[in-house]
């Protein structure tokens, strides 16, 4: 399992994503351009040193990463706020990719339509979405549960 970030726009929200990963197991791609580097003080700020215990892969762009995610046979499983299909009903494989959105503008509608799956977390209505970060630690571990993956744990 893992989580792709795609064109992240907010250090402090990809460096709790980090620390997520790290805590639970997860490699982490993040497809750039990024709005900031990935050496900004915020990142690591919110990453701490979580981010030294961590697989962390960057994709020049969203055609490189997809060519790799194509050649593993992986597939992509889209986080948007406009699927019709709640995470809490999805059947997750082990080698799953989750994607999230830039905070911004979630992903153009090519990305959309490359997802082989694309699945939201339902909210009450009116409410326009989640915090990234955690859109993306409901969905992990909901992922990791179903497919065995989550730590043994200290
Ligand atoms: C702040 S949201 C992006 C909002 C953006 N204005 C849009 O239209 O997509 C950033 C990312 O978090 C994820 N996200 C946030 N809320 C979500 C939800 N309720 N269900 C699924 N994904 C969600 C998506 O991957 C989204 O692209």
């Amino acid at each position: 399992m893992r989580i792709a970030l795609y064109q992240p726009d907010i250090p402090q929200n990809t460096g709790t994503i980090l620390r997520l990963g790290a805590c639970l197991g997860v490699e982490i791609d993040i497809i750039e351009p990024a709005g900031f580097s990935l050496s900004d003080k915020a990142l690591k700020r919110a990453g701490l040193d979580y981010i030294d215990h961590l697989k962390m892969q960057r994709h020049e762009s969203f055609a490189a990463f997809d060519t790799w995610r194509a050649q593993a046979g992986r597939r992509l499983v889209l986080l948007t706020t406009a699927a019709q299909q709640s995470y809490a009903e999805a059947a997750f494989r082990p080698d799953d990719i989750l994607l999230l959105g830039r905070e911004s503008a979630g992903v153009p509608p090519e990305v959309h339509a490359r997802a082989d799956l694309r699945i939201k977390v339902p909210m009450r209505a009116g409410l326009r979405s989640l915090n990234v970060a955690v859109a993306a630690a409901m969905v992990i571990g909901e992922a990791l549960r179903q497919t065995g993956q989550l730590p043994a744990g200290a």
